[in-house]
């Protein structure tokens, strides 16, 4: 991954740009990064804050010869890789929040959105956006923010990091894990999924878009779906959600 690498220095969203390659039948594994986006896009329609010079901000491409409802099984495998990445490139211990966030200390670090450009049974694209704080100091984040998110600097006594360090070893991740998927399947990307998340096995409230519901995250699905157990023992299946 990354042998092509598309490098802007603003742009709308790298999502935006990634689709756009994708339709003009860009090649898998070509990444997109930019040095500032103005309209950075979180999960859920949310903004993503992406100053500039400061963090990664970038998408690949990728086309794996699977049916749309498979495709959540590659943003948790993301999940995986960056984490792996992160502390290959900064010894700093890192876990996954489900579905996909990347925490530190129980602060946000880096986020991810996959978005898919697919035919009723078979995806043409998925482009993986991540975004992750690196080089941020106190005063680059919005004050509300501060309590739940933070940089590899902030977590390194504010010594900086090359972001070029970061992100080879990201990528180099996430193709040793995108050929061990599609060579032997989801089961060991869910195992080190699960190893990595600090979600399983806790107590947690997980707010959908119409309601919250509490119980003990059992585990995760095949297809990446959160089983609540409820306080009665029935369990629930989360697809998608904020966890606290
Ligand atoms: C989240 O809400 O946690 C996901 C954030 C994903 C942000 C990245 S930054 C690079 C790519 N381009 C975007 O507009 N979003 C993703």
């Amino acid at each position: 991954f990354g042998s092509s690498i598309v490098y802007k220095k603003k742009v709308t969203s790298t999502q935006e740009v990634a689709h756009e390659l994708a339709r003009n039948e860009a090649e898998e594994g070509t990444v997109v990064v930019a040095e500032t986006q103005y309209k950075g896009k979180g999960r859920m329609n949310r903004e993503w804050h992406s100053p500039s010079g400061t963090g990664l901000w970038f998408s690949l491409i990728v086309r794996p010869d699977i049916i749309p409802q498979k495709a959540p099984q590659l943003t948790l495998m993301t999940a995986v890789a960056v984490t792996e990445g992160v502390m290959e490139a900064t010894g700093i211990q890192a876990q996954i929040k489900w579905p996909n966030d990347i925490l530190i200390d129980g602060k946000k670090i880096a986020g991810i959105l996959t978005e898919m450009q697919s035919e009723p049974d078979r995806v043409q694209a998925i482009i993986i956006g991540i975004g992750l704080n690196i080089n941020q100091q106190v005063e680059h984040f919005p004050e509300e923010l501060l309590p739940k998110a933070t940089s590899l600097a902030l977590e390194n006594d504010g010594v900086t990091y090359q972001r070029a360090v970061v992100i080879s070893a990201i990528l180099k991740r996430l193709e040793q894990w995108y050929l061990h998927y599609l060579q032997h399947g989801f089961k060991e990307v869910r195992e080190r999924w699960e190893s990595l998340a600090v979600t399983i096995g806790r107590q947690i409230k997980a707010t959908t878009m119409k309601e919250t519901v509490s119980g003990v995250a059992e585990g995760i699905t095949e297809d990446g779906v959160l089983l609540l157990k409820k306080q009665d023992g029935t369990i629930e299946y989360i697809y998608s959600a904020d966890i606290d």
